[in-house]
């Protein structure tokens, strides 16, 4: 990841800027987008997606057999997956070519913004995944994407992730995972959530923001909090064995992980019930000659 924070400040506070303008009504991602960046800067473990190491383990694989991946990334709140799939990148000798789908412009321009910073070079597309299109790819990355998404969405969505594979490509997800369909999420106590605001509220004096915009990050914050309790129903191990069954993917490997410690947690982590753990995922799409 880059050590260097620097960037990625400049670009929440674009994101926080213009999400009011870029973001759709209809996908109600407003508040998400504006804050989500400016959340992962007040993160106390530092910027890193949770499980980058498993990404980069797998994206070293992908490199050592093959010369010129194409690479898509599905979903991005923010420029966390891309830089965590450019530093992952770097020490190979690859020449990947990187796609970055997402359905909002918001994180779009953001990722656009970060590769010229970095000089780095991807092809950009505002769309919808479910019915997305393109060249073929050798991997396809998502992380916290499936909370999205209904079940039945879901199994739209791994239809349309196998078809855009290579034979042999993989799907490599990171995801929280649940054990029973319908279960509640843990809401953070009064304190705990007055304490992750109160990291948010840091940042947003670091950067000086004015006090109208420091309001309404928080408000947006409090917002999203108690959205994503009530959100789509979590993805589960069930659910997760009939995908397969249904889209001919393999499951190659799954490895279940403990939600990082609640001190480690930036403000608008993920909730997970008691039982919650996330889950590393790769599947295949196996050659069938
Ligand atoms: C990748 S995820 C969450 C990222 C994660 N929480 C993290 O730690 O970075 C959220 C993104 O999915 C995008 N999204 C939701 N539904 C989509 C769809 N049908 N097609 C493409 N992108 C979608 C949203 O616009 C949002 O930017």
């Amino acid at each position: 990841m880059p050590n260097d924070l620097e960037p990625l400040t400049e670009l929440a506070v674009y994101s926080f800027q213009n999400a009011l303008q870029l973001c759709v009504e209809e996908h109600a991602c407003c508040d998400y987008h504006r804050i989500w960046s400016l959340a992962r800067l007040a993160n106390p473990i530092g910027p890193n997606l949770a499980g980058w190491q498993f990404l980069h383990r797998q994206l070293a694989i992908l490199t050592d057999t093959q010369p010129s991946p194409r690479v898509l990334i599905s979903g991005a709140a923010d420029t966390g997956l891309l830089s965590l799939v450019l530093a992952g990148l770097k020490d190979s000798h690859a020449n990947a070519q990187i796609i970055l789908v997402d359905r909002c412009a918001t994180p779009v321009r953001q990722n656009e913004q970060l590769c010229e910073k970095l000089n780095a070079d991807a092809q950009f597309y505002v769309a919808d995944i479910l019915n997305f299109d393109g060249e073929p790819v050798d991997v396809i990355l998502a992380h916290s994407f499936l909370n999205f998404f209904d079940p039945a969405e879901r199994g739209d969505l791994f239809a349309n992730w196998a078809r855009l594979l290579n034979p042999n490509g993989k799907i490599l997800l990171s995801n929280r995972i649940e054990q029973q369909p319908g279960v509640k999420l843990d809401p953070p106590s009064c304190a705990d959530l007055e304490s992750r605001l109160n990291v948010l509220k840091k940042v947003a004096n670091t950067l000086e923001l004015n006090d109208v915009d420091q309001k309404s990050l928080i408000d947006a914050a409090k917002r999203c909090r108690s959205k994503e309790l009530t959100s789509k129903p979590a993805f589960t191990d069930l659910e997760l064995g009939e995908i397969v069954r249904s889209t001919g993917l393999q499951l190659q490997s799954l490895s279940l992980h403990e939600q990082s410690a609640r001190k480690g947690k930036g403000p608008l982590a993920t909730a997970y019930s008691d039982q919650g753990k996330r889950a590393e995922i790769v599947q295949q799409r196996v050659r069938v000659d």
